[in-house]
């Protein structure tokens, strides 16, 4: 795996071994790494846990972790997201986890030789959130096979609905989806069905919540009232007392408490929305090592040729 951006590169051969890898990791696994190799977190959108995974994970790794803050970097005086990232190659950095607002930012990237980590494409997709999703709902259910996994909220505007609808249904689950009718697109229904936010609750073995993404919304989110969207929309207490026995609650975060989900049921038993992020480390260990591995023997072939 030269690059990770999108989940549509991946096989299901190479997603379940980058589960099985990052469950090692969780289990105590320590990873040889021991060249001396650079990387650089380069975020020119706001994040919180997937940042921070991705410099927990790469420090666990021991790799050396480049700071890069985008508003202190010349991208003020106007360079490129091109030119900045050659200058991280001509600097000896060997990859770089990119979160940006243009979907498929890295197709401007690829005649550089620096590896690609996306940490979020615009609308596009989130591959490393998907797979700490994926390894949530396998620790959970040991499979994904006729799983009912049900999204719900602005799916119109997700990179993480985007990412985890397609490469759910290759694994087998069914999807459902639920939600504003305005920020659902035609698209998704070749993934699964809509349902009402009721349905949905009382069917899913997985309901997985999504943040209005207001900064997308073209238009403005005008008329937007949290209390009535939760009502109509997020996981009240009500609906969630409806859902199945074993079923459970995720969100990639962050969470807007009482819009998408009553705060009661953050943290509740059903819940798996901290274990996500706690997941989230072992995942991008998995990603990191994955993609590390393939540069140095890249790099390695290239000398002794
Ligand atoms: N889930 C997620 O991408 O969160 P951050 O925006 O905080 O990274």
């Amino acid at each position: 795996m030269k690059h990770l951006v999108s989940m549509e590169d991946l096989s299901l051969e190479e997603i379940e071994a980058l589960l099985d890898r990052a469950d090692e990791f969780k289990r105590g696994a320590k990873s040889d790494m021991s060249e001396e190799q650079f990387i650089v977190n380069m975020f020119f959108e706001p994040s919180t846990r997937t940042h921070y995974s991705f410099e927990v994970a790469e420090r666990k790794l021991g790799l050396q972790v480049v700071s890069f803050d985008a508003g202190e970097s010349s991208v003020t005086k106007g360079e490129t997201l091109y030119d900045t990232v050659l200058t991280m190659q001509a600097l000896g950095v060997q990859a770089a986890v990119i979160r940006h607002p243009d979907e498929k930012f890295y197709e401007k990237l690829a005649d550089l030789e620096i590896a690609v980590i996306s940490g979020g494409d615009g609308c596009g997709e989130h591959p490393s959130q998907c797979l700490l999703d994926l390894f949530t709902i396998r620790e959970q259910f040991g499979s994904f096979k006729g799983l009912k996994i049900a999204i719900a909220g602005d799916i119109l505007h997700s990179r993480v609905a985007n990412s985890n609808m397609k490469v759910l249904k290759r694994l087998g689950a069914e999807i459902f989806f639920a939600g504003p009718k305005e920020w659902f697109g035609e698209e998704a229904l070749l993934y699964g069905r809509y349902l009402t936010t009721d349905e949905a609750a009382e069917i899913a073995d997985v309901i997985m919540l999504l943040r209005v993404q207001h900064e997308r919304h073209q238009n403005g989110s005008n008329g937007f009232e949290k209390k009535d969207y939760h009502e109509k929309y997020g996981l009240t207490e009500q609906r969630a007392a409806k859902m199945k026995q074993e079923a459970i609650i995720m969100h990639p975060s962050p969470v807007n408490r009482d819009v998408e989900i009553a705060s009661t049921l953050v943290e509740s038993e059903k819940s798996r929305i901290v274990a996500q992020m706690t997941n989230g480390v072992f995942v991008r260990m998995a990603i990191l090592e994955a993609v590390m591995n393939e540069n140095r023997k890249g790099a390695e072939k290239h000398v002794s040729n």
